[in-house]
């Protein structure tokens, strides 16, 4: 398999202004990557509660950076220069490109970007960190769908290394070149999917196995903490399926599996009524303090 990386032509993103609708904790880390690259970064979410986490959990983690001797305190006042916050998506305007990480809702994506088709100015790329909706219908809602790319980030954007590029039916040669091009600028490897079908690659193969790990778990086969030990120490995994979930969002998952039901059909994707009953009990996961695990923080 080759790696977008090693087939990468030097196109250069010439990306200079960046936004991220959203302030949950994607896109309080792609916010966060963004800035320490340099990138003129402004953050929104419709909670102003949201947003104070976010910018409170970058500081934490830079200052952990620090600790660790990984960045200067030099390399953390200039990561916050290059953070903003912004009051209203009307201040959006003028970013080169928007990555839009709010809720896996199909309905809320499509007029989120619909108003930022109206706001933002000719050239700007939308792009989203969807994990499962199309990219294509996300495109259709504006008009500028050329301009529209799926960017998807993996969890904790500041770890981990891929970015999956999905192209929709309608996304240009030039948009695809200048995002692959700014997922390199930020120091991440893009892998591309080819065609932008329920899940893409990494979720396709990753949620069915969590959805299934709440049957084994419903089944009562095993316990959280047996099924998560199987998992680590017999496929090598760092983390089970379980614990995975907590991090993902026990929401996230749901919405995931829903989309995979409808979309593909198929009763394969059926999500487990285990994982359903905790979502209506508002188990989360690590962001709600309970899920499979409960969080002291
Ligand atoms: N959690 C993961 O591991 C993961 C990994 C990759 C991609 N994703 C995707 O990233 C997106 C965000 O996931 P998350 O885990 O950060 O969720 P989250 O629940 O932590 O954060 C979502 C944020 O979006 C805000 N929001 C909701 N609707 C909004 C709107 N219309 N306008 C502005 N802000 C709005 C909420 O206030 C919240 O702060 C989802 O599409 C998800 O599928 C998640």
């Amino acid at each position: 398999m080759t790696k977008d990386k090693e087939n990468s032509s030097q196109v250069e993103s010439n990306i200079r202004s960046a936004a991220v609708v959203g302030a949950g904790q994607m896109g309080a880390g792609i916010a966060q990557v963004l800035a320490q690259n340099g990138i003129a970064t402004q953050l929104y979410d419709q909670s102003a509660d949201a947003l104070q986490r976010a910018n409170a959990l970058i500081r934490k983690l830079l200052d952990r950076q620090i600790e660790k001797e990984k960045i200067s305190p030099a390399d953390k006042e200039a990561t916050l220069s290059h953070l903003s916050d912004a009051a209203d998506l009307s201040d959006l305007a003028q970013a080169d490109i928007v990555i839009e990480a709010i809720i896996e809702r199909p309905d809320a994506k499509h007029e989120l970007f619909s108003k930022l088709d109206e706001i933002c100015k000719p050239q700007t790329i939308l792009a989203s960190n969807t994990s499962s909706i199309s990219i294509t219908k996300i495109a259709a809602a504006t008009n500028r769908p050329e301009k529209v790319i799926g960017l998807h980030f993996m969890n904790p954007v500041p770890v981990m290394e891929l970015v999956e590029i999905i192209r929709g039916l309608q996304t240009s040669d030039e948009t695809y070149a200048i995002s692959k091009a700014l997922t390199q600028e930020i120091g991440k490897t893009p892998v591309t999917a080819r065609f932008d079908y329920p899940g893409f690659i990494v979720n396709r193969i990753l949620v069915p196995m969590i959805n299934e790990a709440f049957f084994v778990l419903m089944e009562g086969i095993a316990t959280p903490e047996e099924i998560d030990a199987a998992m680590k120490l017999g496929t090598n995994q760092p983390m089970g399926p379980l614990q995975l979930a907590d991090f993902v969002g026990l929401d996230t998952c749901l919405a995931i599996c829903q989309i995979f039901h409808n979309e593909i059909g198929e009763d394969k994707y059926r999500p487990c009524p285990l994982l359903i009953k905790y979502v209506e009990a508002g188990w989360y996961g690590r962001k709600a303090g309970r899920g499979v695990y409960t969080y002291e923080e």
